[in-house]
């Protein structure tokens, strides 16, 4: 049997009386590939953060490759694989894609600490070797030159995906990696992420459905901060309680 991951159990995170993760059980093994859906406000993002560190559970525990993790910082498990894009693409848009890629590779790296560094003696650094590699793997190494400002969202989303990669992960979580693009993007997109099935264990939250049902081999649905379905992905949108989370109660056709 595949090795499991990371697990969440029991884990819960209000904000001022809102629960936004209400006692999420949750688990991946490795090679697989998980999707996690469910209408605006579900708590999808939230759990992303529990799972990175950006936020600590009131109560619950999360595991990764059995070391519990619950409150380890984020720094930490990205150094551990635990590696993740943001809803809205996070780049420096002043900064070319090579420069933007040695800033994200030296800030984990613990060689550099808290030592001043110079952008112009990086980029003759062995660490290029490293990101033009990930960009090689995402196809925008060609485009290392060029100031993220002038590249287009899609591109600059590749690029967040590229900047993950070069932290090696061993479990990439992408939140929303379709959202604002066009359909020529999404068809590049999912080509990427595709690629990348075979190589890591990957977590996606997506709201384009359709588009990821042949890609998870796990569908998990959330609603209301709580896990309200989980398993094989075209079982699991035909489940009632998921169809009334996205239709509400009168659309449902059983
Ligand atoms: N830092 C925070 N402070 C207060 N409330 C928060 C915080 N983060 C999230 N929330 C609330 O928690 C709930 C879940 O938000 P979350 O961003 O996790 O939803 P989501 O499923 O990712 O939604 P979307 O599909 O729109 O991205 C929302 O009601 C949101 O307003
Ligand atoms: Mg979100």
């Amino acid at each position: 049997m595949a090795e499991v991951v990371i697990t969440a159990r029991g884990v819960t995170k209000q904000f001022d009386g809102l629960v936004a993760s209400s006692n999420v059980n949750f688990e991946i093994c490795v090679g697989d590939t998980v999707g996690i859906i469910g209408p605006n406000g579900a708590g999808k993002s939230t759990f992303f953060n529990l799972l990175t560190g950006l936020y600590i559970p009131d109560s619950g525990t999360i595991t990764y490759f059995g070391k519990d993790i619950t409150k380890m910082p984020p720094h930490d498990r990205v150094g551990l694989g635990i590696v993740r894009t943001f809803q809205l693409v996070s780049v420096f848009d002043t900064m070319t894609v090579l420069e933007n890629m040695m800033l994200a590779r030296i800030r984990f790296d613990g060689t550099y600490g808290k030592k001043r560094f110079f952008l112009r003696n990086l980029l003759k650094s062995r660490e290029v070797d490293g990101c033009m590699k990930a960009l090689d793997t995402i196809g925008i190494a060609g485009k290392c030159d060029v100031k993220v400002s002038d590249l287009p969202y899609g591109k600059k989303r590749e690029l967040e995906i590229a900047i993950a990669l070069s932290m090696d992960p061993k479990l990439l979580l992408l939140d929303e990696p379709l959202a604002g693009m066009s359909m020529v993007e999404i068809t590049e997109i999912m080509d990427i992420i595709k690629g990348l099935k075979s190589k890591l264990t990957i977590v996606l939250v997506e709201h384009k459905i359709s588009k990821i049902l042949d890609l998870v081999d796990t569908l998990y649905v959330m609603h209301e901060g709580q896990i309200i379905c989980s398993g094989e992905p075209n079982m699991v949108i035909c489940d009632p309680a998921v169809k009334e989370c996205y239709f509400g109660r009168d659309n449902v056709c059983y």
